[in-house]
């Protein structure tokens, strides 16, 4: 056993505000329930502390709220040199900022929730889809694990974002790469059927403008391990469904999301805790038959808006 200490990022900080405590104990018991952490002050910086087996270590390190990784020796706190082995820049998920994206370390609290429940096959093997990504963040981040993804978003303009921001990333860091930007299926005048297709280092990932309402037709039956998605959080996010509350779509989105999932898929969802509320998605999922899990991670993301994520078992 060794006594660890987590350096907790500033950035998760922010993103998850006065429940990071809970979200992060939620988030360590997703590798061990027997981790019985310890908060504390050091040098102006917060730290969680746990007893630990050395092979839970790469699994620490890619925890969406851990800075650094340190042995507690005595007094003493000793950097311990474990890489979460990331591909492509951090840049990536962090180096873009837009209006409606989601924070990218909330984003890796999904993809890590959605790990969780997979059996111990490789990275490489696992599909991962996100219906409503916008400009990509768990597209991307699913990249630096080495998850294949693939993405939706009703918003036409979300390909040529991307494409500029590709752009730019890959120029700043020399990243060798294949971009490629198509039409599939019958044109109409949402542009819906347009994909942008981006490989590097052997990984790759899809974009596709349609309604993901429409995924299982738009991916052509095509069955995922993890769906993850950050749904919008009121109606300026709501492409083309403005005035239209979310939950009076959600029937229709879980029950296409349904047809994408493999046997042991799952669904990890967040959103905007009063639209829609917990009880209703609950009741929406039971009702279609899913399995579903609150793992404890309600946070506040603003003054506004309080966040809860929920996963779905089929
Ligand atoms: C909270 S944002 C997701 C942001 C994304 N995770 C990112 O970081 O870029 C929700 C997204 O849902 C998309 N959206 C809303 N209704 C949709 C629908 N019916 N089909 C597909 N996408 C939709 C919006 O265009 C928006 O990009």
């Amino acid at each position: 056993m060794m006594n660890i200490a987590l350096q907790i990022s500033p950035l998760a900080q922010h993103a998850y505000f006065h429940q990071l405590v809970d979200v992060a104990q939620a988030e360590l018991a997703l590798i061990s329930h027997q981790f019985k952490p310890e908060l504390f002050e050091v040098a102006g910086l917060n730290w969680l502390c746990i007893e630990t087996e050395p092979h839970h270590l790469e699994a620490l390190s890619r925890l969406s709220w851990v800075q650094g990784i340190y042995e507690q020796v005595g007094d003493a706190m000793k950097p311990l040199d474990v890489s979460p082995n990331f591909a492509l820049h951090g840049d990536f998920v962090q180096g873009i900022k837009y209006k409606g994206k989601t924070s990218e370390v909330l984003t890796q609290l999904l993809i890590n929730v959605g790990l969780a429940y997979q059996s111990d096959q490789p990275l490489s093997t696992i599909k991962l889809l996100d219906p409503m990504c916008g400009r990509g963040t768990t597209l991307f981040w699913a990249m630096r694990y080495g998850i294949k993804a693939s993405g939706i978003d009703a918003d036409s303009q979300a390909i040529d974002d991307v494409q500029r921001n590709l752009k730019k990333l890959c120029k700043v860091h020399r990243q060798k790469h294949q971009l490629d930007i198509g039409f599939s299926g019958k044109k109409n005048k949402r542009g819906d059927g347009r994909y942008l297709t981006f490989s590097t280092e052997g990984r790759s990932m899809r974009l596709l403008t349609g309604d993901a309402r429409e995924c299982s037709q738009l991916l052509n039956g095509e069955r995922f391990d993890i769906i993850a998605t950050d749904m919008p959080y009121g109606v300026q996010h709501a492409a083309n469904e403005k005035n239209v509350l979310l939950i009076q779509l959600l029937e229709s989105l879980l029950s296409d999301w349904l047809q994408c999932l493999k046997k042991d898929g799952v669904i990890v969802l967040s959103f905007n805790a009063k639209n829609p509320r917990k009880t209703a998605v609950i009741k929406i999922a039971e009702q279609l038959g899913f399995l579903v899990d609150d793992l404890g991670m309600a946070h506040r993301m603003s003054e506004s808006i309080v966040r809860d994520v929920l996963v779905l078992k089929r």
